[in-house]
């Protein structure tokens, strides 16, 4: 056990480095607008050790960005990120990066952190040649000669399956299709060999065969660098194609994390049943319209009281004395590293999942 002293402002005093590759603690990233402060990410902790993958997963507006961006450090740049306020410890490899300089983490991003985007052009300059920019982001923390670096940059689109890689070297981002787009912005990312990569929706906006290809690709690339990844995405697909942990985001929270075996096995959480029902499945008639989560997602400005999912929750009456309404269930061990945070007891969650839940999925 890692022992936390905290100061009388619950600041902590001396935290020790964790024994995982990347731990977040009760992270915490507010930003304060005209109709009030904006709680995108509200207490969050999860770990990733190297070569594993991290899905996080929810709906759009449950703070999955955020989280990502903050761990990059992103949140300090640019003139919306001056007012945020950010809490928590981030440990990437022994060193804390919410009490770190932007200049400490600045040297980190690129070299030992990067991430890709659904977007490759919120990563990647528009009017300036791939092949240079993937030079620039080498240079930026190797010491090496253009020439060299150009090298480099031919090496990494080469392997990331871009043909002819000394003639799209000098193309522009515009002359790549999207699927190569998005793999020039994989070779960007990965050319310092970072240990840990954060992919953010990645291939939403490919097509199904493109997007199996990335996913392949992510797959490869982070078995021949043994990097920890964290993957990000609303596409339970692809949480069970690709990842060795899950983490459920409602609201800014996590309300369900474990082994992604066993979430996908025994899930305890009325929410992660929710995005379960709405999965698309191979086998079932495309006819068959996909049940999305009813409700709209909550306001992140006024978070409900007691559990944030119960304005949507069917469930929500079922546990005693409002309680749902009223008391935020806090997480608690479910399983063999399996966490959730709902006040159904495991008799009723253990029904409900056996009678209700599985025989429709
Ligand atoms: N700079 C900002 N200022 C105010 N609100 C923000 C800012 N960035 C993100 N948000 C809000 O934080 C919430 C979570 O956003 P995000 O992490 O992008 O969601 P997700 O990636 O899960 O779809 C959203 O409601 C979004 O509007
Ligand atoms: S705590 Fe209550 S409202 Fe929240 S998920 Fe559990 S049953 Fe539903
Ligand atoms: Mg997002």
């Amino acid at each position: 056990m890692t022992e936390l002293s905290k100061t009388a402002t619950g600041e902590t005093a001396t935290a020790k480095a964790p024994s995982a590759f990347l731990e977040v603690r009760d992270l915490k990233v507010h930003f304060p607008t005209d109709d009030g402060i904006v709680k995108s990410v509200d207490g969050l902790s999860f770990s990733v050790e190297k070569g594993k993958t991290l899905a996080i997963v929810g709906e759009s507006g449950s703070g999955k960005s955020v989280t990502s961006l903050a761990v990059m450090g992103l949140h300090r740049l640019g003139a919306r990120g001056k007012n945020v306020r950010m809490s928590g410890e981030i440990w990437l490899n022994g060193k804390e990066l919410v009490g770190a300089s932007p200049d400490e983490v600045r040297k980190l991003r690129g070299r030992e952190m990067a991430m890709i985007f659904q977007d490759p052009l919120s990563a990647m300059h528009p009017y300036y040649k791939v092949g240079d920019q993937i030079v620039e982001a080498y240079r930026v923390h190797h010491k090496v000669g253009k020439k060299e670096a150009r090298k480099r940059a031919i090496e990494m689109l080469d392997r990331v399956g871009i043909p002819e890689p000394a003639k799209r070297v000098d193309g522009y981002p515009h002359e790549f299709s999207g699927g190569m787009r998005q793999r020039a912005m994989i070779a960007m990312a990965l050319v310092n060999n970072p240990e840990l990569l954060i992919a953010d929706e990645p291939t939403t906006a490919l097509d199904v065969t493109v997007q199996a290809q990335i996913l392949d690709l992510i797959r490869d690339l982070q078995k021949e660098f043994g990097s920890a990844v964290i993957m990000i995405t609303h596409d339970l697909g692809v949480v069970a194609e690709i990842a060795d942990d899950v983490l459920v985001m409602y609201g800014g929270r996590c309300v369900e994390r474990g082994a992604a075996a066993e979430v996908f096995e025994k899930p305890q959480h009325p929410y992660t049943w929710g995005l379960l029902g709405s999965m698309p499945r191979i086998d079932r008639e495309t006819s068959e319209r996909l049940i999305p989560v009813k409700g709209q997602p909550p306001s992140l400005i006024n978070i409900p009281s007691g559990c944030a999912f119960h304005p949507r929750c069917p469930y929500a009456d079922i546990p005693a004395e409002n309680v749902s309404r009223t008391v935020r269930p806090e997480l608690e061990l479910v399983g063999a590293g399996h966490w959730s945070a709902c006040h159904l007891s495991a008799e009723d969650r253990e029904r409900i999942w056996t009678e209700e839940i599985a025989p429709k999925l």
